[in-house]
């Protein structure tokens, strides 16, 4: 290699591992700390969120209805399962139905930190919601009823996380855990489907 394209490769690296600089609004902890003092009623909304926090409750209450339709849905199949596979299959749904209240409680959480109301009134919850409800008459019925509704849930999130992007961190987290676990119920869905038919 010729002295010059050395001595740029090096400059390049000195480049590269240069730390990034951080914004003034850091740095300067005067401004930080009065920004901080002042806007102190909104909790832990700063003055630097910059996404539409109504936009983004609607959204959250949306995930909200939809996680107590797959509350009381599985709930229903858990107490109606019957058959050779009832038990078994009801024991999943009874964990299902947990985690989904589970969830519905973290959103409820996050909707109230962004300033917002979490909506639990039962008249509209259906159509609040993104999946539907449905008794299921037969234990199959009842396993491809929630494995779709675990698949409306999973794209609605999926689509929640792009529309969060890097604007909401914790949103984003909370969101992409609780899409995590969805995606767990929609594994476990397809297997019982898969035993309840043999
Ligand atoms: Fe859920
Ligand atoms: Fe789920």
């Amino acid at each position: 290699m010729k002295i010059a394209a050395v001595k740029s490769s090096v400059a390049n690296v000195a480049n590269a591992a240069t730390p990034p600089v951080a914004p003034s609004h850091i740095t300067d902890k005067k401004a930080l700390r009065e920004q901080a003092r002042k806007g102190v009623g909104k909790g832990a909304v700063t003055p630097d969120y910059t996404l539409d926090r109504v936009a983004v409750c609607a959204h959250l209450n949306d995930a909200l209805a939809t996680e107590l339709v797959c509350f009381l849905r599985y709930k229903r199949h858990y107490y109606t399962a019957k058959g050779i596979h009832g038990r078994f299959v009801a024991a999943e749904f009874q964990e299902h139905a947990g985690q989904e209240l589970a969830h519905a409680e973290q959103l409820a959480e996050r909707i109230m930190q962004l300033g917002g109301t979490p909506d639990f009134n039962p008249a509209g919850l259906a159509e609040r919601s993104h999946a539907e409800y449905h008794d299921g008459l037969v234990l199959q019925d009842m396993i491809r009823e929630d494995l779709i509704a675990e698949r409306i849930a999973i794209e609605s999130y999926r689509a929640l996380v792009r529309f969060l992007g890097n604007e909401d961190p914790t949103t984003r987290l909370l969101v992409e855990s609780i899409l995590a676990m969805e995606e767990q119920h929609a594994d476990d869905l397809v297997d019982l489907l898969e035993s309840a038919a043999n």
